[in-house]
């Protein structure tokens, strides 16, 4: 190997400003290693990114495919064939694992006939030693292992990769997988799926250890970006074309904690609510334990806030929220929202509920019935209880039987439904603005848009709409979604 790609890639950092510097570098050897390889093979090397996931991966992604292009590679939608395949992948549920397992397991025979393929693993999954074991064990054709960390530094190892041959000889995995970080380390090129909106992130990781969520153990402490970078960051999205946000942290309303400046989500809000072109202001996710009045006012009072707010119950039973960790009770939780919607009357309330956690009796599902009921959820995703390594919720007594989780299952998910069925069906024959994100995939004829409560409208419509905001009457409504018509 060269002397300037050792030294880079040894080279010692101490703080996100090296660290951005040595992206820089890593990207322009990158970028010189790829176009030799593109020259060889007479075309340009491709990539797909699979993710896995919630929004915060999501945006990963984002910057995973930034960076790839940024180093020569064109996207590619098939995975199969691509040159570098990428899967950020997900650890929340077990399902999350299989899944990912699943479109590793088809990609063997693949690489097999296409040794040149390089295969990559990121994300929470890989923060795990079991299944990062269970990776570079069962699975040994995968060329590169990294976690939630270090993904900003993505180009670095993929020049490690692509050099590899004359260090530790093909075949070999290279695996960096940090513990946890201090650092926070943005401003790297991103690739955005939207061209009018895009995920920011506010904050990293989680402090909250909910007794059964994996989360704080795969993407480590919490840690605030200031409120300049933000800005800054949303300001070169507008001018870029942007018109709608989506802050992103695991508890957007304990942003702020632990930075030198005193502000609270909801100033932050506001002095988003100020950068110019910004139209729509969305975030995710919301702590109920944490959530304020000022945060409620600032949305009361607001524009650009979307009337949405997701917030996650997860159990209506006091006794198992205590359990869990989440520090409110079923009557808390039950005012606050109450609260939220009588400040905020045309918002939508959307909701995580698990079911199955252990020691769940009928009672407590009964608890959970009574909140939906009371609350009215505009939408609620339903989870069955998933026994994750590290979590304390594991190896708690009462593991709850399969066939009792699956009919209670069944009972939450059916309120659920009809409630939301309802809720929607509230704003039938109403205007309202709509940003148009996408041609209908199933029938061309139609756009999609979504409203500013976050339920989608299907109308006639072609791609010169795509990205605008318009109004449109909410002919039909689906259950979930309306069918409407540009006015
Ligand atoms: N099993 C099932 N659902 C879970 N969630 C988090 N951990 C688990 C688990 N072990 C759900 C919570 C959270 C959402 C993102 O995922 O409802 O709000
Ligand atoms: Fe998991 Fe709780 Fe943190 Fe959400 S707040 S990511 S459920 S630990």
């Amino acid at each position: 190997m060269n002397n300037t790609i050792t030294n880079v890639i040894n080279e010692e950092v101490h703080s996100s400003e090296e660290e951005l510097e040595r992206v820089r570098k890593s990207l322009e050897i990158a970028k010189g290693l790829i176009a030799e390889r593109s020259k060889d093979a007479g075309r340009k090397l491709t990539y797909h990114v699979t993710t896995f996931g919630c929004q915060m991966n999501a945006r990963d992604s984002e910057k995973l495919s930034g960076i790839l292009e940024e180093c020569g590679f064109v996207r590619e939608e098939d995975e199969l064939s691509a040159d570098f395949v990428i899967y950020n992948t997900c650890t929340v549920r077990d399902n999350a694992n299989q899944k990912f397992f699943g479109h590793l397991g088809s990609l063997g025979p693949v690489k097999k006939k296409n040794p040149e393929m390089i295969v990559g693993v990121c994300g929470c999954l890989s923060q795990e030693k079991s299944a990062r074991a269970k990776i570079l064990e069962s699975y040994p054709f995968v060329d590169l292992v990294f976690g939630t960390h270090n993904v900003f530094d993505f180009a670095r190892l993929l020049v490690m990769v692509l050099t590899r041959e004359n260090t530790k000889g093909r075949g070999s995995t290279v695996t960096e997988v940090w513990d946890d970080t201090d650092m926070i380390v943005e401003d790297i090129p991103v690739r955005r799926n939207y061209k009018f909106k895009s995920g920011v992130n506010i904050m990293f990781g989680c402090n909250n250890f909910c007794s059964y969520c994996i989360v704080p153990y795969v993407r480590g402490r919490e840690r605030s970006r200031t409120k300049d970078d933000i800005i800054d960051e949303i300001r070169k999205l507008a001018a870029d074309g942007v018109k709608e946000v989506m802050l992103l942290g695991q508890n957007v309303n304990s942003y702020g904690r632990g930075l030198d400046e005193e502000i609270s989500f909801a100033k932050l809000l506001t002095e988003v609510g100020k950068v110019d072109g910004i139209e729509r202001i969305r975030f995710m996710t919301s702590h109920p334990k944490d959530l304020s009045d000022e945060l409620i006012d600032v949305m009361a009072s607001s524009e650009k806030i979307c009337r949405h707010i997701h917030l996650p119950l997860q159990s209506g039973s006091s006794r198992l929220l205590a359990s869990m960790n989440r520090h409110y009770t079923k009557e808390q939780y039950i005012a606050l929202a109450l609260k939220i919607r009588e400040r905020i009357p045309d918002i939508s309330i959307t909701t995580d509920i698990i079911i199955g956690y252990p020691g769940e009796t009928d009672s407590d599902i009964d608890d959970t019935i009574d909140v939906i009921e009371k609350v009215e959820f505009d939408g609620a995703f339903t989870f069955i209880y998933s026994k994750r390594t590290g979590p304390p919720a594991a190896s708690m007594p009462d593991q709850v039987p399969d066939d009792v989780v699956k009919k209670n299952f069944d009972r939450v998910l059916k309120k659920v439904q009809d409630m939301s069925t309802k809720r929607a069906a509230l704003i039938e024959g109403q205007i309202r603005d709509v940003l148009v994100e996408d041609i209908n995939r199933q029938d061309p004829s139609l756009v999609t848009g979504r409203l500013s409560n976050n339920l989608n409208v299907h109308f006639p419509g072609d791609s010169s709409l795509v990205g605008q905001i318009v109004d449109v009457k909410l002919t039909e409504c689906k259950g979930f979604y309306y069918i409407g018509e540009k006015v």
